[in-house]
């Protein structure tokens, strides 16, 4: 069982600091979660933790132990990257073997673990197959079986799924979540797909330009981002924000966008003369009469799944709204539609991007 803890790590390239002290805790067992925008630093704190990149400051601690000046190699973690190179000329068998013979683990040892690992990943009938005869989503297995019988303390993942169709990710997705239920390893898990993310963590970390945005349970994210960029960032399609500028109405708010006007009771934090940002995802949007509107808009695309639909509408004022309806709705582009965004759903950011609310009363 193993516990990873960041204390203030910071990483800097020269004179380019772009890992601005990150605090983090890894709970033995816990399958963890990196995502964020292309070069927020996923992959280096990923690189960090496993011993390939020097921390410029702070402390990477396992198990107890500071671990600043253990070579990757004796940090006992196993890490699995997007290109997962296996050696073409050696079987399935050999490369998972090989690193283990390099150990100078006892045969029968190596024996039983590539096969308790092959049978685990159902590889078996491949074992002697050189990987160029393999699948994609084979091969992929085999990278991670070639990690699992080393009997890592933890297990990193640096995009491992992003090489596969999505009919393939899909399929080992789910085999890596029976995985880690069977195997109850520690696990870091980078990847850019919402999906992966949502469903497989236990604790999604959204990192924002080499910072922690917020780190919490998928849900939790989801139900209450700490700010804009989590609030824009989880979610797909993403949450519609507005900016507005505040001006009381004597019972609450009006958030003024141009020349749409949402009214929203007292909000504790919120400032008259103020500006803030609303947001309502687009499943909080209801398609309503012209009477009970928050706002008229215009449907640009309409994007009919058959289980769902999509609207993308425009209206004055406001950035383009997407609206998402469960079933068939039979409207069209250039239709105008009535829309009308659920208080309790709702959240508020002040001028700083922080949430006042998630969720208002109504
Ligand atoms: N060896 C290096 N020298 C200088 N800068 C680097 C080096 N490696 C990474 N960086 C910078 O550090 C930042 C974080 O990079 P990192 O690879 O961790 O991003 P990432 O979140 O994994 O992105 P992606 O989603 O594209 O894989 C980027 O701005 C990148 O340019
Ligand atoms: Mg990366």
């Amino acid at each position: 069982m193993t516990e990873i803890k960041l204390n203030k790590v910071v990483k800097a390239y020269g004179e380019v600091e772009v890992i601005h002290g990150i605090d983090l805790e890894i709970h033995s067992g816990e399958f963890v979660v990196f995502v964020g925008p292309s070069g927020c630093g996923k992959s280096t704190l990923l690189r960090i933790i496993a011993g390939l990149e020097k921390v410029s400051g702070g402390e990477v601690v396992i198990d107890g132990e500071v671990v600043n000046t253990v070579p990757a190699s004796e940090r006992g973690l196993a890490m699995v990257f997007q290109s997962y190179a296996l050696y073409p000329h050696m079987s399935v068998y050999k490369n998972m073997a090989f690193g283990l013979e390099n150990a100078k683990m006892p045969r029968e040892e190596i024996d039983k673990r590539v096969t308790e690992a092959a049978r685990l990943l159902q590889i078996e009938p491949y074992l002697q197959r050189r990987p160029k005869a393999l699948s994609g989503g084979q091969r992929q297995r085999v990278a991670i079986g070639r990690a699992i019988v080393r009997d890592p303390k933890a297990f990193l993942f640096d995009e491992p799924l992003s090489n596969l169709d999505a009919e393939l990710r899909v399929a080992m997705r789910k085999e890596l979540a029976g995985l880690h239920a069977k195997l109850g390893g520690t696990m870091i898990y980078v990847t850019h797909d919402q999906v992966e993310a949502m469903t497989l963590a236990d604790t999604i970390v959204v990192l924002s330009g080499g910072n922690v945005a917020q780190a919490g349970k998928p849900l939790d994210l989801y139900n209450k981002p700490r700010n804009t960029f989590v609030a824009g960032f989880i979610g797909s399609p993403r949450m519609n924000l507005v900016e507005a500028r505040v001006a009381a109405n004597g019972t609450g708010f009006d958030l003024v966008s141009g020349a749409q006007t949402i009214r929203v009771p007292e909000v504790p934090g919120l400032e008259a003369q103020s500006s803030a940002t609303y947001g309502v995802r687009p499943e909080h949007i209801a398609i309503t009469g012209e009477d009970d509107a928050d706002v008229t808009a215009t449907v640009e695309l309409s994007e009919q799944l058959g289980g769902e639909t999509y609207l993308y509408c425009s209206a004055d004022g406001l950035p383009q709204l997407t609206v998402h309806q469960l079933g068939q709705l039979p409207v069209e582009r250039g239709q105008v539609i009535h829309l009308k965004f659920d208080r309790s759903k709702m959240h508020v950011f002040g001028a700083d991007g922080n949430v006042l609310a998630n969720g208002l009363p109504t």
